[in-house]
């Protein structure tokens, strides 16, 4: 089976990329054979809407440019798989000068299709993909600002007559790049894109079960994302990229991991634990307070009177513990711990606050 991948972002290292590789390693492992398209490095200019195509020289644009090709493919292919970042809530200009290019095949006058939507008349009866699947990369955390665009996508697929498989949406694209938060589900979210792959070749389908899983929510709630996403973007600044680079070092920030912390506390070990504990990490002149009571646990991004435990160290030290990379010996026997007050509770503290379990 062939499949046109319709490839429309810029940023070749991207999220965007890394979700769609991993789509068409599952439609490749599925026996499709896979034309890819970087739609961003190649002419394909905005319809001028000349209608020439349909006037003049029917099937044929006056522009000379990659399009000709592309649409000889798209007429030749079973599947069409499109990938595009949303930029201004909608595709990439990539993709939407592509779609716009398809007016050649499409033929002058309306008819009415099997759904009751009006559509043009096909230039090729008989010939043309079959089936379209997508992914729709967001930064934005609210899923909501993708339906527009997942509705157009699927309106173009209805004028191409393709059958719409499935469109896979990915928003708070940034979270990606902090797997600590939510390891399972990032790991889910990966999954799934190649499992919709698989299906997509397979099964008329993409199923409800992996398009909810790709775009399941990472974190937990929108001040959760913006603080991150800020504290995301001040290390893409310091690394001059938005890379992996600039992820992995929001990643270890203590400032999100002293938040995921107290997130992932466990409600039943702290059942009877009434303690104030308050950090501070001198290096960033940072200082937060723990407070449990009956189970719950609550972070305040200051100090307070007399807690119950002091734990002072460098952010760096601490960001090692919650992420598990120190060994408990080691942390205690560390020069730059500096403990004071209730020591016993200290030790008890990876019971409290074990690692994500998502
Ligand atoms: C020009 C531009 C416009 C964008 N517009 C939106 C938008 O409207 N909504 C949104 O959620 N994210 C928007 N973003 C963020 C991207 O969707 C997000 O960073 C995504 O991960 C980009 O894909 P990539 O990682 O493959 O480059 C925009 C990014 C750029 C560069």
């Amino acid at each position: 089976m062939k499949l046109l991948a319709l490839l429309g972002y810029p940023r070749k290292h991207g999220h965007t990329a890394r979700l769609a590789e991993l789509f068409l390693k599952g439609a490749a492992s599925a026996g499709a054979e896979i034309q890819r398209e970087d739609l961003s490095t190649l002419d394909v200019r905005p319809c001028l809407g000349c209608y020439s195509c349909w006037t003049k020289n029917p099937g044929k644009c006056v522009q000379q440019d990659e399009m000709e090709r592309l649409l000889t493919l798209f007429l030749e292919t079973d599947l069409v798989f499109v990938a595009s970042p949303i930029y201004a809530f909608s595709v990439s200009s990539y993709v939407k000068h592509f779609m716009e290019r398809t007016l050649t095949i499409l033929s002058p006058g309306a008819e009415i299709g099997e759904n009751g939507i009006e559509r043009n008349r096909w230039r090729y009866p008989g010939r043309g993909p079959k089936r379209m699947a997508a992914i729709l990369v967001a930064g934005r955390k609210n899923p909501d600002i993708i339906q527009p665009t997942i509705k157009m996508l699927e309106l173009w697929a209805g004028a191409m007559r393709m059958e719409c498989s499935g469109i896979l949406s990915r928003p708070e694209s940034c979270a990606l790049r902090f797997p600590q938060a939510k390891p399972l589900r990032t790991k889910a979210i990966l999954t799934g894109c190649e499992r919709a792959g698989i299906e997509f070749v397979t099964q008329p389908c993409i199923s409800e079960t992996i398009l909810k899983e790709v775009s399941a929510p990472l974190l937990a709630g929108l001040p959760y994302f913006a603080q991150y996403s800020r504290i995301f973007w001040e290390h893409a600044l310091e690394a001059g990229d938005e890379c992996d680079a600039a992820g992995e070092a929001a990643g270890k920030d203590v400032r999100i991991l002293i938040h995921e912390m107290v997130r992932n506390a466990s409600p039943t070990t702290l059942q009877d634990v009434t303690a104030t504990i308050q950090f501070e990490f001198p290096d960033k002149g940072l200082a937060y307070t723990v407070a449990i009571r009956n189970g719950t646990c609550s972070l305040t991004e200051s100090a307070c009177p007399s807690p119950t435990l002091l734990i002072r160290c460098p952010s760096s030290l601490w960001s090692a513990v919650v992420q598990r990379t120190i060994a408990g010996a080691q942390l205690m026997a560390h020069p730059d711990l500096h403990l004071e007050g209730d020591t016993q509770l200290f030790r008890r503290l990876p019971r409290y606050f074990p690692p994500p379990s998502d």
